[in-house]
C-alpha cells in the first residue's frame, strides 16, 4: 500500500470499456484517445495502453513531451498526434519518435520542415484550422497563404500532409449555430487542401461531446478525451451511464483523526462551520494541494463537496485547507481513524462523483480529475482481471 493516506485508483477496465463505447457511438470513424494532461490525471502510459486495448488507433497529447514519452515507454502501435508547442520546441525528437505534428502557423511549418531535415525522415503533418473557436489554428486566410509552402515541403519529402483538423467552440451545445458554421468552414478547408493535391488520411473535428451527440462531425477520426475516462462532457444532456460510460477514477483517503467535539465548536479556518450540536468530526487528509477544490468548502448553511463515509454521503464541513478537510460525522458516529473515505468514484453504487464535486465547486469535471495533485499516488487496477483495488493494486511509479 501507499505511504500516502490517499490515492486515485484508476480502473483500466473502465477506460477500455469507455473506448469501446465511444467507438460504438462513432462506428464510421477511428478513435483518437486524448491522453494530454497525464491522461486527464489518470496516469499517461497505463491509461494510453488501456485505451489502445479498448480499440483506440490514435493517441492525442497536447504537449510534445507527453507524446514522445508515450513512444519512449514503448507505446508504438497507435499513431500519436501532438499539437501545442512554441518556437524552439523539440520537434526533431517528435519526428524521430514517429509522432505526428500539428501545424497551426507559418513558423510552425518552418520548424517542422527543419526538424524533418535534421532527423532525415518525413514529418507527418496535420494542418490545424481555426474554423471559429478563436484559439489555436490557421484562419482560412492563413491556410490559403501557407498551402504552397506546405506542398513544396511535401514535394521535397520533408513533410507529408496527412490530416486537416479543427476544434469546436460549442460541442457541448450540439444545436448551437456555431457548430454547423464551423462544420462548413471545416469542409471548405478540407476541400482546399485536397484540391491543392494533398492525399489526406484523416479529417477530424469531434471531441467527446461531438462524438457522443453529433454524428455529422465524426469524419474519419474522433478525438474524445473526457469520455475516455468515463465522465460526461454534457452533464445537462446525459450522465455517464446514459452514454455507456463508467468513470475510471476513484479518489479515496483514510480518516486521519476522529474525535468528539461539543456543540458550538468552530471547524477549520475562519470557522465557516460551527457544530450545531455535540458531534463527532473526522479529519480527511486531502486538501487543495491534492486537488480538492477550495471552492467546494462547506458553510453553516451549505454542505461542501461530498464525502462517502461508512455508506453515508456527507459534505465537507468548513474550509478546505491545503492538506485536509473536516467532515461532521454526526453524534455517536461509529467511524474510527483509518476508515475509508471516498471523495468520488464510479457513482455506480450511488456514491459521489467527480461531477458532484464539479457542481459543488462551480466548475467542470475536467478540472476535478486533472487537478488531482501530483503528490497523490495513482494506483492502476484492472477490475476485469479481478483486482480488488485496495488489496492487489499495482502502484505505478510517477
Ligand atoms: C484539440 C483538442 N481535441 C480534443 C480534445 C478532447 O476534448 P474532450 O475532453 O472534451 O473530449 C481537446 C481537449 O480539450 C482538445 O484540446
Amino acid at each position: 500500500m501507499s505511504l500516502y493516506p490517499a490515492r486515485a485508483v484508476v480502473d483500466l477496465a473502465a477506460i477500455r470499456g469507455n473506448v469501446r463505447a465511444l467507438a460504438a457511438h462513432a462506428p464510421t470513424a477511428q478513435v483518437m484517445a486524448v491522453v494530454k494532461a497525464d491522461a486527464y490525471g489518470h496516469g499517461l502510459v497505463p491509461s494510453a495502453r488501456a485505451a489502445v486495448e479498448g480499440g483506440a488507433t490514435w493517441l492525442g497529447a497536447a504537449q510534445v513531451a507527453e507524446a514522445v514519452e508515450l513512444r519512449h515507454a514503448g507505446v508504438v502501435g497507435p499513431r500519436v498526434l501532438t499539437w501545442l508547442y512554441a518556437p524552439g520546441a523539440p520537434l526533431r525528437d517528435a519526428v524521430e519518435a514517429d509522432v505526428d505534428l500539428s501545424v497551426a502557423a507559418a513558423w510552425a511549418l518552418d520548424e517542422v520542415v527543419a526538424a524533418a531535415r535534421a532527423a532525415g525522415r518525413t514529418a507527418r503533418v496535420h494542418l490545424k484550422v481555426d474554423t471559429g473557436l478563436g484559439r489555436n489554428g490557421l484562419t482560412p486566410a492563413d491556410l490559403h497563404a501557407l498551402l504552397p509552402a506546405a506542398l513544396r515541403a511535401q514535394a521535397e519529402g520533408a513533410v507529408e500532409l496527412v490530416g486537416v483538423w479543427s476544434h469546436l467552440a460549442f460541442a457541448d451545445e450540439p444545436a448551437h449555430p456555431t457548430v454547423r458554421a464551423q462544420a462548413v468552414v471545416f469542409a471548405d478547408a478540407v476541400r482546399a487542401v485536397e484540391a491543392a493535391g494533398a492525399h489526406l488520411e484523416v479529417r477530424h473535428l469531434a471531441n467527446s461531446a461531438a462524438t457522443l451527440t453529433d454524428p455529422a462531425v465524426h469524419h474519419d477520426l474522433v478525438r474524445p478525451g473526457l469520455a475516455v475516462y468515463g465522465l460526461s462532457p454534457v452533464p445537462q444532456l446525459g450522465s455517464p451511464a446514459d452514454f455507456g460510460l463508467v468513470p475510471a477514477m476513484t479518489f479515496e483517503a483514510e480518516l486521519a483523526n476522529v474525535k468528539a467535539v461539543p456543540a458550538g465548536h468552530g471547524i477549520s479556518y475562519a470557522h465557516q462551520y460551527v457544530t450545531p450540536h455535540d458531534t463527532v468530526v473526522g479529519v480527511v487528509p486531502v486538501g487543495y494541494a491534492d486537488g480538492v477544490p477550495r471552492h467546494a468548502s462547506g458553510t453553516q448553511d451549505r454542505p461542501g463537496g461530498p464525502l462517502r463515509v461508512g455508506g453515508r454521503t456527507l459534505g465537507v464541513a468548513g474550509r478546505v485547507c491545503m492538506d485536509q478537510v473536516v467532515v461532521d460525522l454526526g453524534p455517536g458516529a461509529a467511524e474510527v481513524a483509518g476508515d475509508r473515505v471516498e471523495l468520488f468514484g464510479s457513482g455506480l453504487d450511488g456514491g459521489p462523483t467527480a461531477q458532484d464535486w464539479a457542481d459543488a465547486a462551480g466548475t467542470i469535471s475536467y478540472e476535478i480529475v486533472t487537478r488531482v495533485g501530483a503528490r497523490v499516488p495513482r494506483v492502476h487496477v484492472d477490475t476485469a482481471a479481478g483486482d480488488v483495488p485496495a488489496l492487489t493494486a499495482t502502484e505505478v511509479a510517477r
